[in-house]
């Protein structure tokens, strides 16, 4: 297998090359980002090999495999092991994705023709970094929970509950379905520039949700505050969020339809 090599300017150096598992005759290669903040060291990436027979199919599998068998120091996050917690997103040969819904030979595909059949992951980009593949992700919650994400009403609760037409509750599918794993406003160029000031990808996406919800009576305060040269109108219809997304949904024709609206009550 050919060597991977690190571009000559990056200041993530060669790390640890861990031993093969005994007798395993499958092997995949990892390429893994590795940083402890507090160790004052900079950042490295460290190679494992993966006995393909002995793991499951998907990056998290191998993840896991590493962590249990051969690197009990490795971080990352994860929990449902099913796409729907969120907190497994990384970057996995160059995209944003979920390593549990990710499957390695997929990786695979997506590394052919490059120079190394390795898998090379790194935690999300453009974010602070915790420990190894963990990002700090409380500027994106803080972000979301700005958007003031629950129902809000002025006429007085009825004693069931808030009822909708199954027409207005279809208008929320795509929209709803988003677990909140950062992959889309991380991949996002105008976040990385101005993440302090511009909601970014998720925190829109779910922004449109409430202002369409039927039962929502705060639209035009939901309006007004997003109302602002960076907050919302920092997207420039780059499309890494909708390429990205795990769950198919696309950020961006929701903050398209977010702009409409707010053309249309000025009109
Ligand atoms: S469409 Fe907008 S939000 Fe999505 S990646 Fe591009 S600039 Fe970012
Ligand atoms: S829109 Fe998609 S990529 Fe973005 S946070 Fe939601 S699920 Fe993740
Ligand atoms: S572990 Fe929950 S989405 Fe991957």
């Amino acid at each position: 297998m050919a060597q991977f090599t690190l571009p000559k300017n990056s200041q993530v150096t060669e790390g640890k090359t861990w031993p093969r598992p005994q007798g395993a005759n499958n092997l995949q290669e990892f390429r893994i980002y590795r940083w402890n903040p507090d160790d004052g060291a900079n950042p490295r990436v460290d190679t494992y090999q993966v006995d393909r027979d002995d793991c499951g199919p998907m990056v998290l599998d191998a993840l896991l495999w590493i962590k249990a068998k051969v690197d009990s120091t490795l971080v990352f996050r994860r929990s449902c092991r099913e796409g729907i917690c969120g907190s497994c997103a990384m970057n996995i040969e160059g995209q944003n994705a979920l390593a549990c819904t990710m499957g390695i030979d997929e990786c695979q595909e997506h590394a052919k023709g490059k120079k190394t059949g390795a898998v090379r992951i790194y935690p999300l980009p453009h974010m602070p970094v915790i420990k190894d593949l963990v990002p700090d992700l409380t500027n994106f919650f803080a972000q979301h929970a700005s958007i003031e994400p629950w129902l809000q009403t002025e006429t007085p609760a009825p004693e069931g509950e808030w009822k909708q037409t199954p027409e207005d509750r279809a208008r929320l599918d795509g929209l709803y379905e988003c677990i909140l794993c950062a992959c889309c406003t991380t991949s996002c160029p105008s976040y990385w520039w101005n993440g302090d000031r511009f909601l970014g990808p998720a925190a829109l996406l779910q922004a449109y949700r409430w202002l369409i919800d039927s039962r929502d009576e705060n639209t035009g305060e939901r309006l007004d505050a997003l109302h602002d040269p960076f907050r919302l109108y920092r997207c420039h219809t780059i499309m890494n969020c909708a390429n990205t997304c795990p769950k198919n949904l696309n950020p961006a024709k929701a903050i398209a339809e977010i702009k409409k609206m707010m053309i249309s009550r000025e009109i």
